[in-house]
């Protein structure tokens, strides 16, 4: 297969890392007899230093025209007083929106060999944690019409509108339950549907689209059980889907039960386009260009891409095999280091996977 990416290395650590992670492409590529053609396209900082625009013409253009797009991470210190519509996260928003990007995917893995970096009890995570959070991006309360304030009885009052319509939640559910058949086939709905109108909507409409799913086991939460249960159990989800404020809320608490921002990749996906692929921490100036960057989260967003935009599983699954030999065999960046390991930098992280595909 020849794979067409697009990478956007951005800002602060976006360029150590996407070099990783470009390296470790390459050699699974290699080994399975792929190719791969790469384009490189400006976004975030270094796209305002070259043009003034976070998110130059040119930049969409390239996303559009290759299979999948790789980012590291934009943002920094020396763009923060620029006016909020001109500033590198702009160019964030604005590339998920010409994409048209609606889903969220995001992976809450712990491996077992960083359970001490989880502040769950270790009964709970010996074993590691996997759970996947797929939200939904582009529609909810956060977008809902109307948005504004008003005087009622003589008080300022302000309202935001959630609204989901029928369309918008099958394309959301297909795609969940589409990931959850390359997982374990276990989907979890997570709603509010003993209070919002919006949630038994969803509900339905979910249980509908379950008819084509025959082989996934489908279940509904509560959002506020759902909480509580992913602290105290996180292993008993494979895959949850909900809407944009549940989904933004949940996938920061399953993200940070695996207590390393380092390690977790994500997916952006839209309607037959190419999907944005990146790792969820920022671009880290405190330690940029410095080669101390944890460059996993990118490989492991490497390994998402052959999966969702290539359907590579095996490829996939050879990047994730490879970083669980380096940290069995004890290798560590700063971000996750523990005593009696070896502490290596990104470049020798980045090596050290490659070397075990
Ligand atoms: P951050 O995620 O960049 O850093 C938080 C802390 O985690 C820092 O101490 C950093 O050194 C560490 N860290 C993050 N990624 C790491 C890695 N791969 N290896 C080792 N350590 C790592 O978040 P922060 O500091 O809030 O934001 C810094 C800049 O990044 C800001 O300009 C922010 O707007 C931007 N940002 C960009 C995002 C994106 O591009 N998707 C997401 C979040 C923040
Ligand atoms: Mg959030």
């Amino acid at each position: 297969m020849n794979m067409k990416i697009c990478l956007m290395p951005g800002d602060g650590i976006g360029p150590e890392i996407v070099e990783q992670a470009v390296a470790v492409l390459d050699k699974v590529a290699a080994k399975f007899g792929h190719t791969v053609e790469y384009s490189n396209a400006l976004i975030g900082g270094v796209a305002i230093d070259a043009t003034g625009n976070p998110l130059p013409d040119e930049t969409v253009a390239a996303c559009k025209a290759a299979d999948a797009v790789l980012l590291g991470a934009v943002g920094g210190p020396k763009w923060d007083t620029l006016p909020g519509d001109r500033r590198p996260e702009k160019g964030l928003l604005g590339i998920r929106k010409a994409l048209g990007l609606f889903a969220n995917l995001r992976p809450a893995k712990l491996f077992p060999e960083l359970a001490q970096a989880c502040f769950l009890r270790p009964d709970i995570v010996k074993d590691g944690i996997d759970v996947m959070v797929v939200r939904e991006l582009t529609g909810c309360i956060y977008f809902g019409q109307p948005v504004g304030r008003e005087m009622r009885d003589g008080k300022m009052t302000a309202f935001n509108t959630m609204v989901y319509d029928e369309e918008e939640v099958r394309r959301i559910a297909r795609l969940a339950f589409d990931a959850a058949m390359k997982r374990e086939k276990r989907l979890c709905s997570v709603d509010k549907a003993n209070v919002l109108e919006v949630s038994r909507l969803w509900r339905e409409v979910v249980e509908e689209v379950a008819k084509e799913y025959p082989e996934v086991e489908l279940t509904h939460m509560y959002v506020d059980n759902a909480a509580m249960q992913l602290v105290r159990n996180p292993n008993q989800f494979d895959v949850i889907v909900t809407g944009n404020l549940f989904g933004d809320i949940l996938s920061d608490e399953a993200a940070v039960i695996t207590g390393s921002i380092g390690m977790l990749p994500s997916a952006s996906l839209g309607a037959g386009g190419p999907g944005l692929y990146e790792p969820i921490h920022g671009s880290a100036p405190d330690i940029a260009g410095q080669n101390k960057a944890n460059p996993l989260a990118t490989i492991l967003s490497v390994a998402m891409m052959l999966r969702y935009a290539f359907s590579l599983n095996d490829e996939a699954q050879a990047i994730e095999n490879a970083v669980q030999r380096v940290l069995q065999e004890g290798y560590r960046t700063g971000d996750i280091m523990e005593e009696g390991k070896s502490l290596v930098g990104c470049n020798t992280m980045g090596n050290l996977v490659a070397e075990r595909i």
